[in-house]
């Protein structure tokens, strides 16, 4: 692993929980951020769900150089470049596509991307990563099938994202395989479609609270 990757996974791994946000709208991109930082959990998965993905990132990045702000939901090697360009840190993906893993190796973007079954972990490991995203987490067999494949794959650690919540990110988070969590449930779209950030910044604490707990 490149001294950079090793820097992202971690500030993932110290940071705990890693907001995954949908932005309609990238005028909310900076009010975020700010809920973000000021709730203690400063990074921020942007999927590339929607078209304010990239300048969302853009504001984030510039406007909070502190916060590790990455891309999610990464489908082609064009985002890619279009989330580096605009500050992405890291880039996430679903699923293992080999041409988005490669592309980001050889160019020295961390980059996490999405397993669900010992095959597709095997060949992560063989692509040469050592950092994968396990989802959707708690439909896919949730801790324990982390538990029972990281038995045999001891290289790998995972960021079980999907379906994680308040009640279970601190079983996860107590599991050493489990370098970090990935969730949307302090960052939900109808809050930030209504503007509550003081709301969304509360349950960033509440998250940031029980990761410091454990
Ligand atoms: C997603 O696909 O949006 C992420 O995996 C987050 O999942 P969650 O909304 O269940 O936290």
């Amino acid at each position: 692993m490149s001294a950079k990757t090793d820097e992202v996974f971690s500030r993932f791994e110290e940071i705990g929980i890693i907001p995954v946000v949908v932005l309609n709208d990238a005028k909310d991109a900076e009010p975020l951020g700010k809920a973000l930082m000021e709730g203690g959990l400063p990074a921020a998965e942007v999927t590339f769900r929607t078209d304010a993905a990239e300048e969302s990132i853009r504001i984030m990045s510039s406007n909070f150089p502190d916060m590790l702000v990455g891309a999610g939901t990464v489908l082609t090697t064009e985002q890619v470049d279009r989330a580096v360009a605009a500050g992405a840190k890291f880039i996430v993906a679903p699923g293992l596509d080999e041409e988005i893993v490669k592309y980001c190796l050889e160019r020295d973007i961390p980059v996490c991307p999405g397993t669900q079954t010992a095959s597709e972990m095997t060949k992560a490991l063989k692509l040469g990563l050592t950092h994968v995203k396990f989802f959707p987490a708690e439909n896919a067999g949730g801790l324990k099938m982390i538990k029972a494949i990281g038995a045999a794959l001891t290289k790998l650690r995972f960021m079980p994202t999907g379906g994680i919540n308040a009640d279970n990110v601190s079983d996860y988070l107590k599991d050493d395989k489990i370098f970090c969590c990935g969730g949307s449930w302090m960052v939900k779209g109808d809050m930030i479609k209504a503007g509550k950030f003081d709301e969304i910044k509360e349950k960033v604490k509440e998250a940031a609270e029980l990761r410091k707990s454990i």
